[in-house]
């Protein structure tokens, strides 16, 4: 049968969680709870590529239920071969998942769904914002996100995605990754991207064919600049708050900005650019990233409380 191309959006998903007994064909997840917003809805996260639920089922454990909303050629072999990679590696960022090719029945029709470990956690965002004035909480985060790093890295791992949305933190500090749709594990090498990832985190000379353990480098030295700068300068957020974006910026646009931001920022641009340059040079199709994470972490802890 050939694949169905076209997915439910997340209102449809909703309405079909009202019943979770009819919806669900796994056992774990069949009868369970799902979670209501204030109108007594199914309450629903919305990604770019998906809907998530959350679900408490009958043995009293909680899952986030990854409805999605577009096809992806192949998803089913490559979040396999993910689960393969991933399911040895006993670190704290790593969040446990199933996917279920007939995981959810909406309008009439079984879709897959990824049953996911939920992490009582708060998005990247809203934790900088609370612990802003913390440097020593925002220096912990920047380390363990280096840490992270130097995990996939040793693994020949990319995340292909890092973000904001794609990394949450629990109470306790600890650093969760999630979203793995369009990670580059060395068994599919073979298979090419499915994603580009968020482009204010994304060098420009990424594209589709971009495809490697090299694809977080870019992504990676800027969360973790980011993160840096923060610790020695917290009234950066403010003054960047509605600029998330650090790699597409615009000579003139950087040109606005204050001067301590704005000298940090042009050694990060400068490095970037200097890297794509460098990859084309060498003949390499795919951009080379920055300084790797794990060399700047130490050029940067030599400049910082870190
Ligand atoms: N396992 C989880 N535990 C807690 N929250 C989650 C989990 N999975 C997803 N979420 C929440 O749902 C949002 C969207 O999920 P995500 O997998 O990133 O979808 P997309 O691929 O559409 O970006 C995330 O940004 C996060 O806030
Ligand atoms: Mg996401």
């Amino acid at each position: 049968m050939p694949p169905i191309r076209r997915y439910p959006t997340g209102g449809q998903y909703r309405d079909s969680l009202y019943n979770t007994d009819l919806c669900f064909r796994d056992s774990v997840l069949k009868g369970s709870i799902v979670t209501k917003d204030r109108l007594e809805m199914p309450k629903l996260i919305s990604g770019n590529f998906a809907s998530v639920f959350t679900v408490r089922s009958p043995n009293n454990q909680q899952w986030a239920v990854k409805c999605f909303t577009r096809f992806v050629d192949n998803q089913e072999e490559r979040y396999q071969r993910i689960s393969e990679a991933l399911r040895p590696v006993k670190k704290p960022w790593r969040v446990g998942f199933d996917y279920l090719p007939e995981g959810v029945m909406c309008e009439g029709r079984w879709y897959p769904i990824l049953k996911m470990e939920w992490v009582d956690a708060v998005e990247l965002i809203p934790f900088i914002e609370k612990h802003l004035w913390d440097p020593s909480r925002i220096a912990d985060l920047a380390t363990k996100f280096a840490r992270m790093i130097e995990d996939l890295a040793a693994l020949g791992i990319a995340h292909g995605d890092l973000q904001h949305g794609n990394l949450l933190v629990t109470s306790s500090g600890e650093l969760k990754l999630i979203d793995y749709d369009g990670m580059y594990v060395p068994s599919l090498a073979r298979m090419g991207a499915c994603e580009v990832g968020h482009a204010n985190y994304q060098s420009p000379a990424r594209t589709i064919s971009s495809w490697g353990p090299y694809l977080d480098n870019f992504s990676a030295w800027v969360i973790y600049a980011s993160l840096v700068a923060l610790t020695i300068d917290p009234s950066l957020w403010t003054l960047l708050r509605d600029q998330r974006c650090c790699s597409r910026k615009t000579t003139s646009e950087i040109s606005e900005l204050r001067v301590p931001f704005r000298s940090w920022l042009r050694v990060m641009c400068q490095t970037c650019k200097r890297s794509v340059q460098e990859s084309k040079r060498c003949g390499c199709p795919m951009y080379e990233p920055s300084p790797c994470l794990i060399h700047a972490r130490y050029q940067l802890r030599a400049n910082s409380r870190l």
